[in-house]
């Protein structure tokens, strides 16, 4: 039988993350499915408070989850002990925060951070600096080895801080708002060295950001909703595959393995969907279409839900409905 995420690096089932605070139940996860495959470079996008630092605390093995389930790269991180968890984000993923000032030991070098992560993982001095200029190269920083944190800009921080989140070849970097407090232009330099990291040096990479100037050049932006993945954004390659040459967006749902569907709220609002809308089974896709009931709820009549769409209704209501995935 086949599991869910059979093949994915990142696989969350049904993911639900309950926070207690003062006898108040806050369900920042509720029932999240997501699927990230080797090598993407993903953006994840969502309201303040839709869960996405919930999850991303989740998948650095900082957290875990209150019910479902989650692997990275075949760790199962609702059931690690203390010492897998410290294995598993010493060299299963790097991690970038928004607040350049955590991601970087102050007092010591651009190199000397970056050297940590495999004085720690025991790494002989020849390959670490080998290592490390290479990274800091490659990331357009190698300036910044002789200089302390405070010596630096906070587009260099970040970007040196890629360097020490990937400095052990994780198979996941996960930043959170890694641009969140840069201005555009910096944000750009940052933004640049996650896609090098990304295809360069092989790391699987998913960045949440409020930054549209990110999403739009990702080819996978997922948006999360109340806990949940709701749509997601495809660009397709027009033509040679450079990071410029981002074609056509299509937007996705999640599809769950219940069969639910989340549509977004833009679509079913400006078609007064609402409570339930009626399906048509099509050989290639499914129509969903308003419920002429609803309507006339919404306009104040017969507050009865059982009356069924009246045919000619459907009919005019259906011309300009949203027609369901292919
Ligand atoms: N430690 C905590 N204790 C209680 N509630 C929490 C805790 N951490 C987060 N929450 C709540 O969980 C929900 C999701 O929070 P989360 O930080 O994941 O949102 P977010 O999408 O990262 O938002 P933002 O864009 O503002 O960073 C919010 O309602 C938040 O108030
Ligand atoms: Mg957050």
């Amino acid at each position: 039988m086949t599991q869910f995420g059979d093949g994915a690096l990142i696989a969350c089932d049904r993911l639900v993350r309950i926070y207690q605070a003062e006898g108040i139940e806050v369900q920042a996860l509720q029932g999240l499915d997501l699927t990230v495959g080797k090598g993407e470079l993903t953006a994840l996008v969502g309201a303040s408070g839709s869960g996405k630092s919930t999850l991303m605390n989740i998948l650095a093995g900082l957290d875990v989850p209150t019910a479902g389930s989650v692997r990275v790269d075949g760790h199962d991180l609702a059931s690690m002990s203390a010492r897998q968890r410290l294995a598993y984000r010493r060299s299963t993923v790097g991690f970038i925060w928004q607040q350049t000032a955590r991601n970087l030991l102050p007092y010591l070098t651009g190199t000397q951070n970056v050297e940590l992560p495999m004085r720690l993982a025991g790494a002989p001095g020849q390959a670490r600096r080998s290592r490390c200029a290479e990274l800091l190269e490659a990331l357009g920083v190698a300036h910044c080895g002789p200089r302390r944190p405070d010596q630096m800009s906070g587009g260099e921080q970040q970007r040196v801080a890629i360097g020490v989140a990937i400095a052990n070849s994780p198979s996941v970097l996960l930043a959170d708002e890694p641009t969140g407090e840069l201005d555009s232009v910096t944000a750009a330099t940052v933004f640049g060295a996650l896609q090098t990291a990304n295809s360069a040096l092989g790391v699987t990479v998913l960045i949440v950001t409020h930054d549209p100037a990110v999403s739009s050049m990702v080819r996978r932006v997922i948006a999360i909703r109340d806990g949940r993945t709701s749509t997601e954004t495809l660009r397709a390659a027009a033509g040679d595959g450079t990071a410029d040459d981002l074609g056509h967006a299509v937007e996705y749902a999640v599809l769950d393995r219940a069969g639910r569907l989340q549509l977004p709220r833009e679509m079913t609002e400006a078609l007064g969907m609402r409570d339930r809308v009626r399906l048509e089974q099509n050989p290639d896709h499914i129509g969903v279409w308003a419920d002429s009931a609803n309507g006339d709820r919404a306009n104040g009549n017969k507050a009865n839900g059982h009356g069924n769409g009246h045919a000619a209704g459907r009919d005019s209501a259906g011309r300009d409905s949203a027609e369901g995935a292919r």
